[in-house]
């Protein structure tokens, strides 16, 4: 095909997979081009913010590292990342929702027992905090294994703290109790600005957009015979609920942080200053 123009581009690309074997990438090709076309199209893309668009893209990819994932946070901050998790997991009811999964898991957290500071001194204030994992019916999930972390309260989390080395921070692995309960002393959870030293930080600079997420706790939920779930608890009453930067936030994820005067802890230990408990439970759906 010849003296291809702005009309006839489209279909000469799609033309190209066409002998794609693999039926569902033939598919998802399509569906880019289709798509990727008709926005330069809409748009009327000039040759300036084409090689823009590119510098941008190479600085995230530039940007990303070990312990730095700048691709997630751009789909994130589009909504692309809320959108995929929305529409694969349609939660039957009763269940807990879903949400992102955000950069900051990490595959090396500490196995901790019942009762234990996942905070590990991390700074910010005591939570003290009982989970009961059940299933559709309110029966106990026991021995699920449970994957906390969270930021502390200068909003980092450990990997964005290079001073602390491999050593890990308020983060950690629980097993669900005979009663299908955990319980664990962590930080009450504080809002947060996502990392904007980066390409993406320059994006949501240059559209007027902020950077911060409601506080929230990170959970990953799996159990055999369940959906893994991957979800968080939110502190209610943030001033950010309604605008979190990466559209996470959904109504039912919103838990009661009951603040606690200065007393003794309920895990036995003196606590100076304020601190909160949280109640909560997580519904999990079959596999
Ligand atoms: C997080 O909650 O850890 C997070 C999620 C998305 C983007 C950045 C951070
Ligand atoms: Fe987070």
């Amino acid at each position: 095909m010849r003296n291809i123009d702005e009309h006839t581009i489209t279909e000469a690309v799609i033309a190209r997979f066409a002998d794609t074997p693999d039926a569902r990438l033939k598919q998802i090709m399509t569906g880019l081009v289709t798509h990727l076309h008709d926005f330069i199209r809409e748009v009327k893309l000039t040759e300036p913010e084409w090689e823009q668009a590119i510098r941008f893209l190479t600085d995230t990819g530039q940007m990303c590292s070990d312990t730095r994932q700048e691709f997630i946070l751009l789909s994130d901050t589009l909504g692309a990342s809320m959108l995929v998790t929305a529409l694969n997991h349609a939660h039957p009811p009763g269940a807990t929702e879903a949400t992102v999964f955000g950069p900051f898991h990490t595959d090396n957290a500490p196995r901790l027992p019942q009762g234990a500071d996942i905070g590990a001194g991390a700074p910010g204030q005591p939570l003290f905090a009982e989970v009961e994992v059940v299933d559709l019916d309110g029966r106990p999930v026991v021995g699920a294994e449970v994957d906390l972390w969270q930021a502390d309260a200068e909003g980092l989390y450990d990997v964005q703290r290079p001073e602390l080395g491999a050593r890990r921070q308020a983060r950690g692995v629980l097993h669900t109790d005979a009663e299908g309960r955990i319980r664990f002393r962590a930080l009450v959870p504080t809002p947060y600005p996502v990392p904007t030293d980066g390409p993406v930080g320059r994006m949501l600079l240059a559209t007027g957009r902020h950077p911060w997420r409601p506080a929230h706790l990170h959970f990953r939920i799996r159990a055999p015979g369940f959906a893994t779930l991957v979800t968080h608890l939110f502190r209610d009453a943030d001033p950010y609920l309604d605008s979190d930067v990466v559209f996470g936030v959904r109504s039912s994820l919103i838990a009661r942080f009951e603040p606690q005067p200065a007393s003794p802890a309920q895990d036995g230990s003196v606590v100076d200053g304020p601190a909160c408990t949280l109640h909560q439970r997580i519904v999990l759906a079959p596999a």
